[in-house]
């Protein structure tokens, strides 16, 4: 590390996550600790003393973008804040980041971020301050209690880590090692969130439904969030092909409060790619798993990721994708250009693809994402179903909330507010949203 001068102890702060809802989480964490230690919150980083930068390692331009986000904090009179890089990237990094520039004080992963109020205090002494254990211990229980949130959403992590190791993924690297947060933590947080005004939860996991402590799983969890007085929708996310348990099916069928949708990535719709990829399931015991989940749901949103152009994918291979998005119908799907990752076994695969090969496959796997998901938003058109409102609209009195099935729903309704569930009628929709008119108030 470079040898950092003392500061100024800082007194207002600003937390910035990029990636998965996994960071949005944290990120949440790290303000109500540093809320707790007396910090206030700024609204942007431009005259923030300390900024957290909690980054993402998933793909290439994730990482060029910290650097860049570090460089435009220098302000113009040539000071700037204090800066602390958090997340995947001070994971996968670590002194690497302070190497490459002088300009970060605080480097600290994803297990260690519970420590950030003594980190803090070092590099104000100008000691180095650098974090990345992965200690057995969770942080979990060292963070203080939950702040009520204004939001009518909460991210929950329950789960995180990944034991799986696809072969593409810096994920198993940057989180560590597969771990269930305990059953009581969960449900009083769960329990804390809703006393804030939460109404909807979303249960969190790198593999979210690999939770378990060894007699109960996801689902159980579910089923008790369900009991929550004051809960009204149960999400949950991300979720693996292989830990898709029938219990877990099941509670799609009898659990009220837990939403239509199922976010299950693929990644690939070929078996050979799939098996080099390590996913460990093939794509029919993947079609046959949603044929499960379809019948016991029938009106579920699916949802996928998917990667074009991993090492040796041939034209074959990717016709095999698209022919898998075809049959499934996707109601919202994420899909990347392959990115080599250091240390990752596929960066050093043989048939890595070029460039121009995979902006073409992505442009046509985007297409037929874009055409289904415009299918499936428009067949809600002239129904009605139940909307949560969690923002202000762009133009007045309109309002923006969430569908059962996942899908952002724009309502002019007089009288309506945040975190309101109104009865919505779909009258018209587009690949991104849908715009409704209200039926009545919901006695919510
Ligand atoms: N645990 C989740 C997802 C983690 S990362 C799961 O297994 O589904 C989110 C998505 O990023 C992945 O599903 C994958 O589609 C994409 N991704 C991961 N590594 C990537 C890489 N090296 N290049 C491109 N996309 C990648
Ligand atoms: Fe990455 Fe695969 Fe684990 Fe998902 S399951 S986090 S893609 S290694
Ligand atoms: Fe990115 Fe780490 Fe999430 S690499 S996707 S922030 S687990």
């Amino acid at each position: 590390m470079n040898r950092p001068e003392p500061k100024n102890p800082p007194r207002t702060f600003h937390v910035k996550s990029f990636g998965c809802q996994m960071n949005v989480y944290d990120g949440e964490r790290m303000a109500e600790m540093l809320g707790a230690q007396g910090m206030t919150a700024a609204e942007d980083g431009a005259n923030a003393d300390m900024v957290v930068l909690n980054t993402c390692h998933i793909r290439e331009k994730a990482v060029d973008k910290v650097y860049s986000d570090i460089g435009r904090l220098r302000r113009e009179d040539g000071t700037r804040p204090m800066i602390a890089v958090a997340g995947c990237v001070a994971q996968a990094e670590g002194s690497e980041i302070t190497r490459r520039t002088k300009m970060v004080d605080i480097v600290v992963g994803p297990q260690a971020y519970h420590r950030l109020p003594e980190l803090v205090e070092k590099a104000t002494r100008g000691e180095e301050a650098l974090d990345t254990d992965m200690p057995a211990a969770s942080k979990f229980g060292a963070l203080p209690g939950r702040s009520r949130q204004a939001r009518p959403t909460a991210f929950l992590t329950v789960q995180e880590g990944c034991d799986k190791f696809c072969t593409y993924c810096v994920v198993p690297y940057t989180r560590g090692a597969e771990i269930s947060r305990p059953w009581d933590a969960v449900l009083d947080e769960a329990k804390a969130l809703v006393d804030g005004g939460a109404r909807e939860i979303t249960l969190l996991g790198q593999n979210v439904n690999a939770w378990g402590d060894g007699e109960r799983g996801l689902h159980d969890l579910i089923i008790a969030l369900d009991r929550l007085d004051g809960l009204a929708r149960i999400r949950y996310t991300t979720s693996h092909p292989n830990d898709m348990t029938d219990g877990l099916i099941a509670a799609h069928r009898d659990v009220e409060k837990l939403m239509p949708y199922l976010h299950l990535p693929v990644q690939s719709g070929s078996d050979p790619i799939l098996k080099a990829m390590n996913r460990s399931h093939t794509r029919d015991s993947y079609l046959r798993l949603l044929d499960k989940v379809r019948a016991v749901r029938p009106d579920i949103a699916l949802s996928g990721d998917f990667i074009v152009g991993f090492p040796g994918e041939t034209d074959a291979d990717f016709e095999a994708t698209l022919s898998l998005v075809r049959e499934v119908g996707y109601a919202y799907a994420f899909s990347f250009k392959y990115s080599p990752r250091p240390g990752t076994p596929a960066a050093d695969m043989d048939g890595q693809i070029a460039a121009h090969v995979m902006d073409e496959r992505l442009q046509r796997l985007q297409a037929r994402i874009i055409a289904d998901q415009l299918a499936f938003n428009q067949a809600t058109v002239g129904k009605s179903c139940a909307v949560l409102i969690e923002k202000p609209g762009r133009k007045p009195g309109q309002l923006v909330g969430k569908s059962p099935w996942l899908q952002s729903v724009h309502v002019v309704a007089e009288g309506a507010k945040i975190g309101d569930m109104i009865e919505v009628e779909i009258v018209s929709a587009g690949p991104n949203s849908l715009a409704g008119e209200l039926m009545r108030r919901k006695a919510a």
